[in-house]
């Protein structure tokens, strides 16, 4: 199999369109929804800074790596790595990149969807105007009465499903490209105006404090671990998507900048979700740590306090849902292009199987909120806790951490220079001292401190 300078999925039509999809894939419920509850339940500063450490450290160089054996495949993951694997005379077992990323694929995908379906329920819910004026207490209920039906959060993850099958049905490329060029500035400004809404309420100070003071004594093992988990996601690195999205990049575009692009937005759009939602926490007496609930019970509360709130509030659930869908299309892309490129299938049909086959397992995710509440997988993780935990918290790392060993070891030198342009530029050596050495101890390092508890650690250290 030659190497190609096109892909058979089609091609990015410039270097932007690129990062807007790239962009488009990162932004999603993982800065806006989820960013916020998991900081708030692990205690605000301490997780936070963990977090952009881990973005800058780990995240950057490991998306760069991602977009370069993308491009140098010009393949769906699976097979990119089967191709690079035989043309580079390495092991073939380097293709389990390809397949854990489509099984994490899964299983993001399938509570992704269900997530997004609240998201597409509350643009109906701010339109009709039912939390114009409502107190904090009252939001928090009806988002409960919400998750407590079954039935309602089956509707809408059928429909944000079928959404998604549609647009990925006709192809990533002409169902991105059209759609993203608008829907991220306006997504910001919606942003700053809730941001602006949070400075000026009487809860700005507790909220910029909870979210920056280092608390050292709060980081725990597992604070690593969620917190290098959360900046896989939301970069969408450790399963291939980024990668996927790499093959359809034109070999004469440059992609170092374009990384740093991509990061620098999304951990803009996350800081500012944080900035937007804790200083309304903490005016409203309500709970940081109240879980995945938190951005439906303190964005409603806080449009239904603006003036034309509802018609904000509106925007930006459909922003949001958009947001979603720009990710989610991501998520399935990796399987997608593979089922296409394996069994020469039409997208469409592949697209509704992925689509079934997801809308399956998030049944599970949608009684985890009601009938199956009280059933546990492990310890106290219900089926959603536990798929969310395990696809973020340990597949994402694990595939991260063999991509990153992949770049540095398994394609030989002159490759990346010749992707990333790198000949005699001075940030190259720190490329590959990273990617090859630190981003892979780090990601080890933290699964060894989930393990063997870093109280324990510090509380021996101290004790030397
Ligand atoms: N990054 C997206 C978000 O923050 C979600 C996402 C899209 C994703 N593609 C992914 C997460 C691939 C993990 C892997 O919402």
């Amino acid at each position: 199999m030659a190497l190609s300078s096109e892909s058979r999925h089609g091609m990015w039509s410039s270097r932007w369109l690129f990062v807007l999809a790239a962009a488009g894939s990162a932004v999603g419920l993982g800065n806006i929804w989820k960013f916020p509850y998991i900081a708030g339940e692990n205690g605000g500063g301490a997780f936070v800074l963990v977090y952009l450490g881990c973005v800058a450290l780990v995240g950057l160089p490991i998306m760069l790596a991602e977009v370069v054996i993308g491009r140098e495949g010009r393949r769906s993951p699976i097979n990119t790595m089967r191709v690079l694997t035989q043309q580079h005379h390495r092991h073939p077992a380097w293709v389990i990149v390809g397949w854990l990323g489509v099984a994490a694929g899964f299983l993001i995908l399938s509570y992704y969807a269900v997530i997004a379906g609240w998201a597409l329920f509350y643009i109906l819910r701010m339109a009709s105007g039912a939390m114009t004026g409502v107190t904090a207490n009252v939001a928090n209920q009806a988002f409960n009465d919400f998750l407590a039906s079954p039935g309602q959060m089956l509707l809408w993850h059928t429909l944000f499903m079928m959404f998604t099958v549609y647009i990925i049905g006709r192809g990533v490329i002409k169902g991105l490209e059209t759609a993203i060029r608008w829907f991220m500035p306006l997504l910001f400004v919606l942003l700053i105006v809730l941001v602006g809404y949070g400075v000026n309420s009487s809860g700005f100070e507790r909220g910029l404090e909870f979210m920056f003071r280092l608390k050292w004594e709060s980081v725990t093992g597992e604070t690593l671990l969620i917190a290098m988990g959360q900046a896989f996601f939301t970069l969408s690195l450790g399963m291939g998507a980024i990668m996927a999205y790499g093959a359809y990049v034109p070999s004469t575009a440059s992609i170092t900048q374009s990384v740093i692009v991509i990061a620098v937005l999304d951990t803009l759009v996350a800081v500012a979700a944080g900035l937007a939602i804790f200083p309304i926490v903490f005016a409203n007496g309500l709970e940081p740590a109240q879980g995945p609930g938190l951005m439906f019970v303190t964005i409603p509360f806080a449009f239904g306090q603006l003036p034309m709130g509802a018609i904000f509030g509106t925007i930006f659930f459909l922003l949001v849902s958009f947001a979603a869908i720009t990710s989610a299309i991501s998520i399935s892309e990796p399987v997608l292009a593979y089922l296409v490129e394996q069994y020469n299938a039409k997208r469409k049909r592949v697209a509704i199987s992925v689509g079934v086959l997801a809308w399956i397992l998030g049944v599970g995710t949608v009684f985890s909120f009601n009938v199956w509440a009280d059933v546990h997988i492990v310890g106290q993780l219900t089926f959603f806790d536990f798929v969310d935990y395990v696809s973020q918290n340990i597949m994402l790392p694990i595939g991260g951490l063999l991509i990153a060993l992949f770049a540095a070891y398994g394609l030989p030198k002159t490759v990346i220079a010749a992707q990333l342009n790198a000949r005699g530029k001075a940030w190259w050596i720190g490329w590959r001292i990273v990617v090859g050495c630190i981003a892979p101890l780090a990601v080890l390092a933290v699964f060894v401190a989930t393990v063997v508890e870093f109280d324990t650690l510090m509380a021996w250290l101290n004790l030397q």
